[in-house]
């Protein structure tokens, strides 16, 4: 047994202690000396505690205190005790009492570190995931942890109480669909070939359904190569999940008990079942985006019937080539938004592609609008009491194709939420997305790709449509959403074989290149297989959005960068040419 054995942790004792003898271990917070006292706060996970020793104890043990600093790991016994009534701290768990010293040990010095341990950092990101071993030190960096544990221990207990069965897929394997590059691990044994980090889990699920597992799930990492963002990390980890026999409302039922688990365990917050739903048409027209964030209004409306045939060439022409004119009512917003802000609201608009942002600001003075000149007073009216506009709003205008108005317009409410502090961010609005179109035509590569991926059924009263109109085909896919985060998506899989060959042929596939690649999936397809689908969600943006932060890199233990190197390791690094012997790989990058 250690001779280190501890009797408490720091941040647990209290009143109910005083009394007792104690033996603790951990990390110095802070030490004070006042001459013939040392103060040590001693920190280890759940908190920190002060202890005091006191010079009349033994000269040998105040020596040994005296060369404690900081960040030093300790042993300490000694006995509890209150503390005298003006020396309480009522913001500390522990700050009723304190521990009188009769033994100490310093296990391990430290340096001074470079980064402070305490919650309100104010360094770098970039020294922080240097340093990470000491800003995970920090008790919110601890606490968030705790948080994202909690999560996989109610979300396991959850599934195996629902009767799925944890089932491990493999990490060397075939490229997956999920539409990312690839990471590629090179085979030395066959050189020349190489594995596929996954994606996903998607194929691998779906043939666990063939072998009969009925209910899988999995927290799982997966690796998607894409440009990152504060939501998204190359490495992450998915609570993935596949159910046969099923249809939709299924899988969307039972995942709505798990999140509202979830939200209950971790936060003590009810979500009230069931959640709501609306179709991707909905939200895109609504809200401009397939993930709204529906904590407040300022929603989109279509003007482009009101505008065809001004005389404003930008709002006509872009209906007659074919795109879209909408409207956000920034109700009461007259008076908050200088005339400069609203010129910066102009700029943030192009930054998602607009070329401009009209608007109509209706002041106590009278209407000011540097597009009114151009408008008829009936269009000018028309627009008005469509978005429901008064005195004191303002109106924003995009004219565009459909993508920049969505994406413009949709970022621009939120843009304004922000900036007038009008989210509430004790409210979590989960909603369902639905009927997503099956594909998407890619302009680049001038062919359609799978919306969701190519596994996902198409709904079952459009399939017709897949001979005539695939671009109206709606998709049996499903999205949750978090407060504008795309918590989690997933669909009914195509079960038969014929009806996957024929989605391949439509992504432009000739049937060898659809074998090659998924084969082994339409293979299986042969041998009997049950209708299913399922859904995976994004863990780390669950603990992000559980926790209050927007910045994924906080809830993922040893990140990655923008550029996605971990700072802390150096990684990735050059190989040693040994190894790329063996691997027969040669770069044409200078040594
Ligand atoms: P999808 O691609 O929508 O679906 O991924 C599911 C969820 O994973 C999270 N996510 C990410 N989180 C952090 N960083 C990333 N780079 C990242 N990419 C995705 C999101 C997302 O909602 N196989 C399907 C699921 C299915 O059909 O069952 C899939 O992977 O929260
Ligand atoms: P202009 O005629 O280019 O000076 O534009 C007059 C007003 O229309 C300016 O306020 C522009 O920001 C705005 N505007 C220009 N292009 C667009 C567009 N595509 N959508 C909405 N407003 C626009």
């Amino acid at each position: 047994m250690s001779k280190y054995k501890r009797t408490h942790m720091c941040g647990e004792l209290g009143l109910e202690n005083v009394g007792q003898k104690v033996s603790l271990t951990g990390w110095v917070q802070r030490t004070r000396d006042l001459g013939g006292l040392i103060f040590i706060q001693l920190r280890d996970r759940a908190g920190i505690v002060q202890t005091v020793v006191n010079k009349d104890v033994t000269e040998e043990l105040f020596k040994e205190a005296a060369k404690v600093r900081g960040e030093y790991v300790l042993s300490i016994t000694g006995e509890v005790a209150k503390r005298a009534e003006n020396a309480i701290n009522p913001k500390m768990s522990t700050g009723y009492i304190e521990i009188i010293v009769e033994s100490l040990e310093i296990i391990s010095k430290a340096e001074t570190p470079p980064i402070y341990i305490e919650d309100d950092l104010n360094v770098s990101e970039s020294l922080r995931l240097k340093y990470r071993y000491l800003d995970l030190r920090r008790p919110v960096m601890q606490s968030i942890f705790m948080t994202r544990h909690k999560v996989s221990k109610v979300v396991r207990d959850f599934m195996d109480e629902n009767g799925f069965l944890e089932v491990e897929t493999p990490m060397l394997t075939k490229t997956t669909p999920e539409g990312a590059r690839d990471y590629l691990v090179p085979s030395r044994v066959q050189p020349g070939n190489f594995f596929a980090l996954p994606q996903s889990p998607q194929l691998f699920k779906q043939i666990l359904m063939v072998s009969g597992f009925d209910k899988y799930f999995q927290i799982v990492k997966c690796f998607r190569d894409e440009d990152l963002r504060a939501d998204r990390q190359p490495e992450f980890t998915q609570i993935d999940l596949e159910m046969s026999f099923v249809d939709k409302e299924d899988v969307m039922e039972l995942n709505e008990r798990l999140l509202q688990r979830v939200f209950k365990e971790v936060l003590d917050v009810d979500i009230k079942l069931p959640i709501p739903k609306m179709t991707y048409k909905e939200a895109m027209d609504r809200y401009g985006s397939d993930k709204p964030d529906t904590r407040f209004g300022f929603e989109l409306k279509e003007i482009g019937d009101i505008v065809s045939t001004s005389d404003f060439k930008v709002f006509a022409d872009a209906i007659s080539g074919g795109g879209l004119v909408k409207a956000i009512n920034a109700e009461s917003c007259s008076q908050k938004l200088s005339r400069k802000e609203i010129d910066s609201l102009g700029e943030f608009v192009k930054t998602y592609k607009a070329k401009g942002l009209a608007w109509i600001n209706l002041t106590a003075e009278g209407i000011k609008s540097p597009i009114a000149k151009f408008l008829k007073e009936e269009e000018l009216n028309s627009i008005i009491e469509r978005v429901g506009a008064k005195t004191g709003d303002i109106i924003f205008i995009v004219a565009d194709k459909a993508k920049v108005v969505y994406d413009s317009l949709g970022q621009l409410r939120i843009e304004l939420a922000k900036r007038l502090n009008m989210i509430d961010k004790n409210i979590y609005n989960l909603l369902w997305v639905t009927e997503f179109p099956l594909l998407d035509f890619d302009e680049e590569e001038n062919r359609y790709v799978a919306m969701h991926h190519p596994f996902t059924s198409p709904m079952d009263e459009d399939i017709a449509l897949l001979d005539t109109e695939p671009v109206k085909v709606r998709a049996k896919a499903y999205d949750i959403v978090l407060n504008g985060y795309e918590l989690g998506g997933g669909s009914i899989r195509i079960h038969s074989q014929e009806l996957q060959e024929k989605m391949f042929g439509l992504l432009g596939f000739s049937k060898e290149q659809a074998w090659n690649k998924f084969g082994f999936l339409l293979e299986a397809f042969k041998y009997g297989t049950p209708p299913h689908g399922g859904l995976a969600f994004g863990l780390d943006r669950i603990v992000m959005l559980l926790t209050g932060t927007d910045n994924i890199k906080d809830v993922v233990a040893f990140p990655k960068t923008q550029t996605a190197s971990c700072l802390m390791t150096n990684a990735p690094s050059p190989a040693d040419a040994k190894q790329l012997e063996e691997l027969r790989i040669k770069t044409d990058l200078e040594a």
